[in-house]
């Protein structure tokens, strides 16, 4: 008898990412190969950003919170606007300040990732943002989370150096919005 080992897909839906604090936080750790409980000290402030004015998308399995992802549109009073939308403006940047949205967090457990669970969280994120353009800041380094972007459209805007010795370079990247995967841009060409 043949069986199946083939792990049951994913459901995605909207969530209160205050709600999850704790649970989002401990699979951005886990997806980011850190100790589980490394990011528990950031539950006060992830609570707080539910307030932000956030889209927010959580995919579950037997109930457990598998990856999430959310957003902000750039006018919102998220933290990490100021230096984001400060950079692009001193980079001459400015039509990508203006009806953008702000993807902020990104990530997926490691026993579901490279199932395709990225790329529906991300492309079912930037459909329901309203904004015309979707900018985000990730590791300057190539990672498959850069991977994903590109193949989806995202452009390296701007690659931000250290700004501490102890601090890794990131970059800035954006994309028009609706998303249109590589394949389709290809065809478009
Ligand atoms: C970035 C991240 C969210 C991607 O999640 P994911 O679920 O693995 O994403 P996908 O499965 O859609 O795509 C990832 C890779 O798997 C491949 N893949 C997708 N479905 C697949 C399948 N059924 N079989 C084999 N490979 C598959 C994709 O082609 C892609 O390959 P590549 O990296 O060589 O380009 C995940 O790696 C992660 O959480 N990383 C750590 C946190 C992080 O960096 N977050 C972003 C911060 S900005």
């Amino acid at each position: 008898m043949h069986v199946s080992t083939r792990r049951p897909v994913p459901v995605l839906t909207a969530v209160d990412i205050g709600a999850l604090a704790e649970e989002t936080l401990r699979v951005q750790a886990a997806a980011l190969g850190l100790a589980p409980r490394a990011l528990d000290d950031r539950v006060p402030e992830r609570r707080a950003r539910g307030a932000c004015g956030l889209t927010a998308i959580g995919a579950f399995h037997d109930g457990q919170l598998a990856g999430f992802t959310y957003g902000v549109p750039a006018h919102e009073p998220y933290p990490w606007r100021e230096p984001v939308l400060h950079r692009l403006l001193a980079a001459g940047r400015r039509s990508w300040t203006g009806d953008a949205f702000y993807l902020c967090e990104l990530h997926v457990l490691p026993d579901f990732q490279r199932q395709g669970l990225g790329t529906r969280l991300l492309t079912a994120l930037c459909a329901r943002a309203g904004e015309h353009r979707v900018i985000l800041t990730t590791p300057a380094q190539p990672t498959p989370a850069r991977r994903l972007y590109h193949r989806h459209g995202y452009r390296d805007l701007i690659d931000v150096p250290p700004y501490a010795s102890d601090a890794a370079p990131y970059a800035i990247m954006g994309a028009e919005l609706p998303l249109l995967p590589e394949a389709f841009r290809a065809r478009a060409a």
